[in-house]
């Protein structure tokens, strides 16, 4: 095949680099939606890092990747515990929510290099407070609050970002 196709990837990416897009405002509903359908996509093993400040979504998008991913149980915050590990169909899942942790040396008692290496999905709310021991390899999902909107959030979504 010649011309411009022929350079395309048959296959590209589910999730295109973060400077290639634009953010996308959502209300709740809109972003249940696309967490769902995100979840549905989703193919274990994946970090994906949930950034955003306190209440801009993180766990209710967590929530909605979960359910697209096939987990039946309640997810709830793992704000105490900081990990919490879910059945589904395909594979595991955790949910660790960072936001309690002191210093990045704390990952080694909640199990840290085991969970990122496991075959399963995982997902981190303050992914910031791991520092250097994220996987180089993970998706970036990151929620913002509008000034002047609080019913809707800017969505921005990158691999590797
Ligand atoms: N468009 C929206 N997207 C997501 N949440 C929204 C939206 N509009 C309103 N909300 C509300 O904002 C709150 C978000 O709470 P959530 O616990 O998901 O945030 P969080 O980022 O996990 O916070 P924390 O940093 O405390 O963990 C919920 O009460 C939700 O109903
Ligand atoms: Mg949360």
């Amino acid at each position: 095949m010649t011309g411009p196709a022929a350079d395309r990837p048959a296959h590209p990416p589910l999730v295109p680099p973060l400077a290639e897009r634009g953010a996308l405002a959502m209300s709740l509903e809109e972003l249940r939606d696309w967490g769902m359908k995100f979840g549905r996509a989703a193919h274990a093993p994946v970090t994906v890092v949930i950034r955003g400040e306190l209440g801009a979504g993180k766990t209710t998008l967590v929530q909605a990747i979960c359910r697209g991913y096939g987990v039946v149980e309640e997810v709830t915050s793992p704000t105490f515990a900081l990990v919490h590990e879910y059945q589904a169909p395909r594979a595991p899942v955790y949910h660790l929510d960072l936001y309690r942790l002191d210093r990045p040396d704390q990952l080694d008692a909640i199990g840290w290099d085991e969970i990122v290496s496991s075959r399963s999905v995982v997902l981190v709310e303050w992914p910031e407070r791991a520092g250097d021991r994220l996987p180089r390899e993970h998706v970036t999902l990151s929620l913002q609050h509008l000034p002047d909107d609080p019913h809707r959030r800017l969505l921005y979504a990158g691999w590797n970002a």
